[in-house]
């Protein structure tokens, strides 16, 4: 079977090193490994609007931002088409025949939607294109028939939902559109980092998040403010390193190579903690060590970011040519699922 793979990002602010460990890291693996028939990056202005109808702006400018992230990361548009979600309009009318294979019930049982819906005080009038959003989804991924789908773990509910309106499709109207599966990344820490003050969530509201855009005096100010054991007063004292973000994001991004590097006095990171845990291992010490590990990760990002600020017309160019790609391929499945429903009608009647 062949190997298609999708993923996309609502364009409502930069990217934190919350997607960089979460999704881009593996995105860009999975992309120099070649290891797939195609591989599609979505910048989803369109769901975006579900929550931002009247933030129209905000939405605009952050496309180029998002692409400019995923530029600087090195997702490769020469492997990899990178696309605007509302650049393909065969979406939107994929959503439209999906709408009648689901029940508003289902919908609101959805548990991503229903937090996203508390999230932002909808309960008493939640608008229809905001629950309408894991529908619309389903078209995103089913329009490029990919089959991996490479996501954070709050969207494990909207890939199950996904796969049930493919399967009811299939079973209404014939074998048509593939059933996808979510991947999420390997280590534990990575599926949601949390923020610099402990928050489970890393997000644009909650001022808690390093940006990829962030330069390197911002990042080192961020890890100096980290939250770490507030029972660890003195150097001596013993430490906690569950729950101490410090160690959390040394889990999520040192290799035992940078550990040797900046702290050669350890082999890995295993020993850091035993010291910190016993005693003896000062919060300033690891900051810094970890301050030197996200500079390392962040400054070639950094520089790339530079280069594409001043060249944003390559980036729109980039972006347009993609949905052009993507495009083409939306039209050929939305001609396939018109045909297997039977609405086909210049196919049937001019005969
Ligand atoms: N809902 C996703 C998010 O908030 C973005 C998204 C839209 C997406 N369409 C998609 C992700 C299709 C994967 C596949 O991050």
């Amino acid at each position: 079977m062949s190997k298609i793979i999708l993923t996309g990002d609502r364009p409502t602010g930069r990217l934190h090193i919350g997607h960089y460990v979460g999704s881009l890291r593996n995105r860009v693996a999975i992309q120099n490994q070649g290891d797939y028939d195609k591989m599609y990056v979505m910048i989803a202005d369109a769901q975006a609007l579900g929550d931002n109808h009247d933030n129209i702006q905000k939405i605009r400018d952050n496309i180029v931002e998002v692409a400019i992230d995923y530029l600087s990361c090195g997702i490769d548009p020469s492997k990899t088409t990178i696309f605007i979600q509302s650049e393909v309009p065969e979406l939107t009318e994929l959503t439209f025949y999906y709408t009648n294979l689901v029940t508003l019930s289902r919908l609101m049982r959805n548990p991503t939607v229903k937090e996203e819906i508390k999230l932002r005080n909808f309960e008493a009038s939640v608008p229809v294109g905001f629950v309408n959003y894991p529908i619309s989804q389903t078209a995103d991924i089913t329009a490029f028939k990919a089959n991996i789908v490479p996501v954070g773990e709050d969207q494990l509910p909207m890939i199950e939902q996904a796969r049930e309106i493919v399967r009811s499709f299939n079973s209404t109207y014939g074998e048509t559109l593939v059933e996808p599966e979510a991947v999420l990344p390997k280590q534990e820490v990575c599926r949601r980092l949390p923020g610099i003050d402990g928050n489970a969530k890393m997000g644009k509201s909650l001022g808690n998040g390093i940006y990829l855009a962030d330069d390197e005096a911002t990042v080192t100010q961020k890890v100096m403010s980290m939250y770490t054991d507030p029972n660890h007063i003195k150097v001596s004292d013993p430490g906690q390193v569950e729950g101490n973000v410090v160690f959390t994001y040394l889990d999520a991004f040192a290799t035992d190579e940078q550990i040797r590097k900046y702290a050669p006095e350890y082999n890995n990171l295993d020993e850091i903690k035993e010291h910190y845990k016993r005693g003896g291992l000062g919060d300033v010490k690891v900051k810094r060590l970890l301050n030197s590990i996200l500079n390392e990760v962040l400054t070639p990002i950094r520089e790339k970011r530079a280069y594409y600020e001043q060249h944003k017309d390559e980036v729109y160019d980039m972006l347009f040519k993609g949905s052009d790609e993507a495009r083409l391929e939306a039209q050929k499945t939305l001609a396939e699922v018109k045909r297997a429903m039977g609405i086909n009608y210049r196919e049937i009647l001019k005969k």
